[in-house]
């Protein structure tokens, strides 16, 4: 009691004496408009968004020739994640911080529910992974394996329990046979599940067990080199996962959303089904956008290990049907799937078999970079559009809107000072993500984060965090209330 009538008094001192941040003289930009204002923050909320706000005592921040955003929203993140005989590189603390710097002030990553295994358990040690270490307010998704062996209903149960707790989606993987695949059964039943609950499904939609037999194929065969993980995953069997799984959530009456969708073949698929109302979602990611199997591949040597993830990257005309997937909400999120592992000592675990190349490809830090460069900059996106799809659609589909992906009065303060012409080379050398490479090595973008706010504390300044490791909350995420209601 003592305790806490005395965090309460302290809070309303504060109240008193801080006079709160106005950001002065920006354009703020929203997924609906771009609006010359100043924006009022005050106990970690937007309090008003205006021109004119008066100075009075406020800390000035100013914005001219800045675009004000909200906060950078990555919705598909693996941190300090067991894959592939090794752990992820970046954890918590340095995957967040990354995140921070490079404009992103909220990630929703993975738990994942080992096979015959309890969710809670799960959900349990990816709190403990990010306490004490997340720098930036984090969601967690769930990855499902199995329900049990009771018909599914220990599992349904469990699902229900996750909701509850803010945890208001599910990854369902069609691919990895034998770690992570789950079957049609599983899988329908847990769309099912979501249909009353709630709740988002989220695919990982690969025809694994096909491309198993080809995998094996080439493995007899002797070919072993990287560029096999990509030759031996067809575009169609990524289309063939995506109908089947929006074919199954279509039965069960519940939306659909297809993560790390690679290419047009898959594209189609979405497409067809939104065209008949069908409430199917899908994200791509900047290295499905700007990277190909021309480009990154042909050296056809161990370097090309640094391209292995899941979809594959595939060839060079599928990106710009990715951009016009955007453009036409086909595609309704950019993410990263940040899913780092060190060349030198981790990629190499597959030196002589592609299949042991732990999946996954590091990126936190550089999506808003890219993006507004290649998508805005080029002329594909408009500023309203690339706000959409890297925040405001990402919290309105999770279940964080409008607490997060907005800049409105009640909102959080989660906000970057972007500025436009600032110019930035990528590179390992410079990055700040906890990984000996980088994908996107030498790419020049125009416009980079100057300043960053999380729930109205500077975190990231001229790209140096501020803030105190471990700072960032759990964020307890809505069920429905997403962009289908
Ligand atoms: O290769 C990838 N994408 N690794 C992360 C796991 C996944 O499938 O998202
Ligand atoms: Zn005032
Ligand atoms: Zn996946
Ligand atoms: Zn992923």
């Amino acid at each position: 009691m003592g305790r806490a009538h005395y965090n309460y008094s302290y809070r309303k001192e504060l109240t008193k004496t801080d006079m709160g941040t106005l950001i002065q003289k920006g354009t703020v930009v929203t997924a609906q408009a771009t609006i010359a204002a100043d924006v009022l923050i005050e106990d970690g909320i937007i309090k008003e968004v205006r021109s004119g706000i008066p100075s009075d005592g406020h800390t000035i921040v100013d914005a001219t020739h800045m675009l004000v955003l909200p906060g950078g929203i990555d919705a598909h993140t693996h941190l300090d994640m067991p894959f592939g005989g090794t752990t992820s590189a970046d954890d918590f603390e340095t995957g967040t911080r990354a995140a921070a710097i490079g404009g992103t002030t909220t990630i929703v990553d993975f738990a994942i529910q080992s096979r015959g295994t309890r969710m809670r358990h799960a959900l349990d040690a990816w709190w403990k992974k990010a306490e004490g270490k997340s720098c930036i307010d984090y969601g967690l998704h769930m990855i499902v394996t199995d329900l049990g062996s009771d018909q599914g209903k220990t599992g349904l149960d469990d699902m229900d329990d996750m909701v509850r707790e803010g945890v208001a989606s599910f990854k369902l993987f069609m691919a990895y046979p034998n770690v992570l695949m789950a079957d049609d059964a599983t899988i329908f039943k847990a769309l099912k599940q979501t249909a009353s609950n709630g709740a988002l499904i989220c695919m990982h939609a690969e025809n694994g067990s096909v491309i198993d037999v080809i995998v094996q194929q080439a493995l007899a065969e002797g070919k072993t080199a990287p560029i096999y993980h990509a030759l031996t995953r067809p575009t169609i069997a990524e289309a063939e996962a995506v109908q089947r799984a929006i074919a199954m959530a279509e039965i069960a009456g519940a939306p659909v959303y297809i993560v790390h969708l690679s290419s047009e073949d898959a594209l189609n698929q979405v497409r067809e089904a939104r065209d008949r109302g069908v409430p199917a979602f899908a994200e791509t990611c900047p290295q499905y956008l700007l990277l190909s199997i021309e480009d990154n591949m042909k050296n056809q040597s161990f370097e090309d290990a640094k391209f292995v993830f899941t979809p594959p990257l595939r060839e060079k005309k599928n990106q710009a049907k990715l951009w016009d997937g955007l453009k036409s909400d086909n595609l309704q999120v950019v993410s990263t799937d940040h899913c780092p592992f060190c060349f030198a000592d981790q990629k190499t675990l597959g030196v002589n078999d592609f299949t042991k190349i732990p999946n996954g490809g590091p990126g936190i830090e550089n999506r808003l970079q890219l993006i507004h460069h290649y998508g805005v900059n080029s002329g594909k996106l408009t500023l309203n559009r690339f706000v959409e799809i890297t925040s405001t659609a990402p919290a309105r589909i999770f279940g964080m809107y409008p607490r997060k992906g907005t800049i409105a009065p009640g909102s959080d303060a989660d906000i970057v000072i972007w500025d436009p012409h600032a110019d930035h080379t990528i590179s390992a050398a410079t990055h700040n993500m906890r990984v000996d490479y980088s994908m996107f090595e030498g790419f020049k973008v125009k416009g980079n984060a100057r300043q960053v706010f999380s729930r109205g504390e500077l975190i990231v300044e001229h790209g140096n965090f501020l803030g105190k490791i471990g700072r960032g909350q759990y964020l307890r995420r809505a069920a429905r209330g997403g962009a289908w209601q």
